[in-house]
């Protein structure tokens, strides 16, 4: 067992451009001296940062000036755009998804959890660019939690016994229950339609790092493949107590300008939304590789 105790911190680096200070012992990393936009038309500095992203898992950056075109830009240098979300786009900017509170408390979907975006479609999200526009002083962090440390730390005999299981993912089981109830059964079986669940290996290896890390979550993750549902229930207690160990987790604290660049496959995250009726306007870029998990 890769015990915490005998862990080696991971430690900073710097770049041609640009250094990279880590925010916690395993993952995440506070990037200075750029405007990342400028790797819009870089390709050192992309594959700087595009090696920094797979090293950090999450990429932090202060102070950056992102106009909405340029934010398109920057995450088409990463990965195809996904233009459709689960909120409206800006107009001119399909792809600018716009996550605006307390607008968003108002929709019916909002039971917001642990996760990592889209597990329940066969190619998740390969990552994503938050980019704060307006943040409440002091509140609305949001938190990561480093996947590839949570299966690190589990004893060999764990990771023997989940390496060959698969999880149902499913949007369905959690995140929209709030709109299911209010449904029939014949929208419920277009919703059903629209979005399968989808079945992915519990543990899965990073396309690009080639390390293991455990892709469940919470909000998406319904059950354990061929188990009775006790026994399924047990084991997700487990790992969703696991995985959300203070020890994996990075909390970010936002300011007008705060940019993060998430790896969706190895982390999850969740919201924290503390800040009652307060104002947060956050820009928001998710794109995709069309990888399917795999061991
Ligand atoms: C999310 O993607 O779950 C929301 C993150 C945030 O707005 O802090």
């Amino acid at each position: 067992m890769a015990a915490l105790a005998d862990r080696i911190p991971i430690a900073g680096a710097s770049f041609p451009r640009f250094t990279v200070r880590p925010l916690t012992g395993s993952f995440g990393g506070l990037v200075a001296g750029i405007q990342v936009r400028d790797a819009i038309t870089d390709d050192a500095l992309l594959s700087d940062l595009r090696a920094a992203w797979i090293r950090y898992q999450v990429l932090f950056f202060r102070d950056q000036q992102l106009a909405p075109e340029e934010h398109l830009a920057l995450a088409e240098r990463f990965g195809e755009v996904q233009k459709q979300g689960y909120v409206a786009s800006l107009k001119a900017t399909p792809g600018v998804w716009v996550q605006e509170y307390p607008d968003m408390y108002r929709m019916p979907v909002n039971d917001i959890n642990w996760h990592s975006d889209s597990s329940f479609r066969a190619n998740p999200t390969r990552g994503s660019l938050l980019y704060a526009i307006d943040v409440p002083g002091g509140a609305g962090d949001t938190v990561w939690a480093d996947m590839c440390a949570a299966w690190d730390d589990l004893s060999p005999a764990w990771q023997q016994f989940l390496a060959g299981l698969t999880a149902i993912h499913d949007n369905m089981a959690k995140n929209f229950h709030r709109i299911l109830d209010s449904m029939d059964g014949e929208a419920l079986g277009k919703m059903r339609k629209f979005l399968p669940p989808t079945e992915h290996p519990v543990v899965c290896t990073h396309p690009e790092s080639g390390r293991r890390f455990l892709f469940v979550g919470e909000l998406m993750t319904r059950e354990i493949t061929g188990m009775s549902e006790r026994e399924s229930r047990t084991v997700l207690d487990f790992l969703f107590a696991h995985q959300t160990r203070p020890e994996y987790q990075c909390r970010w604290k936002w300011e007008p300008g705060s940019l993060a660049l998430w790896d969706n496959y190895s982390t999850i995250h969740r919201g924290i939304f503390d800040f009652g009726q307060s104002h947060r306007l956050m820009h928001r870029v998710s794109f995709h590789d069309h990888w399917r998990p795999a061991r």
